[in-house]
């Protein structure tokens, strides 16, 4: 028995968390893409719901530019092939050969870019929640960016979180204001294969672990 909802306030029942849950298990971080194009309107709608995230003082501080231009993209593809190289060259000789073999970006089939930056001064939100941690605007776009994530796999649409760039290379190279920083550079299109179990744990980079490990108790 939950709490009944108040008036309007929609409720949510055992079958829509239970759909909640597999949305969650099958969200995951996409790098193989079909190259179908997304049917016009959908990023739009999409963007729309990332908007509903929460965000410090209301301030709203994401900043979405869509990359359709292919010399635009064509540079992106550069720039973390550059950032990959050096990513590789620094890793150590028991897990270059693994990282080598990693799938980190789906830049050339991807059929929708999108940058997401965060306005490090918004005017919206007059400063509220921030004087002590302003890393907290930066913390809102990353909400906008996981609730864009799910709202995208309920639509059967996988996104990959690229971050293997140099952010002030690419404001440059996207023409955006000096001071916005980057948060995530995003692939989006349909999943070449959807998949419950992440990327990284298939090839054995990395395993998952229990909330044991990360709770503590005071
Ligand atoms: C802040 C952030 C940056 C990431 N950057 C990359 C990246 O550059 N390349 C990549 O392949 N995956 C990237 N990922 C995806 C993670 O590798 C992925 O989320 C993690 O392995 C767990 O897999 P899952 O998302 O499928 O659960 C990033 C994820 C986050 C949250």
């Amino acid at each position: 028995m939950g709490h009944q909802p108040l008036s309007n306030s929609p409720g949510f029942d055992a079958d829509f968390r239970q759909h909640f849950r597999d949305l969650l298990v099958w969200r995951r971080d996409v790098r193989r893409f079909r190259t179908d194009k997304l049917p016009d309107g959908l990023l739009e709608r999409l963007l729309d719901l990332a908007c509903l995230a929460p965000s410090v003082g209301l301030s709203q501080p994401w900043r979405f530019v869509r990359v359709d231009d292919p010399v635009r993209r064509e540079s992106v593809r550069a720039e973390f092939e550059h950032c990959n190289a050096e990513a590789l060259a620094a890793q150590s000789l028991e897990r270059a050969g693994l990282y080598a073999s990693l799938k980190l970006a789906g830049l050339r089939e991807a059929p929708c870019h999108l940058a997401v930056f965060v306005d490090p001064d918004p005017a919206q939100g007059a400063g509220l929640g921030r004087r002590t941690m302003p890393e907290t605007l930066a913390y809102s776009a990353v909400a906008a960016i996981q609730t864009l994530w799910l709202a995208a796999r309920a639509e059967g649409i996988g996104l990959g979180w690229v971050s293997i760039l140099r952010p002030a290379v690419m404001n440059g190279l996207l023409d955006v204001p000096a001071d916005w920083r980057l948060v995530g550079y995003l692939c989006i299109g349909y999943p070449a294969e959807p998949d419950d179990v992440p990327e990284l744990e298939r090839a054995h980079w990395e395993h998952r672990r229990p909330l044991s490990e990360v709770l503590l108790e005071r």
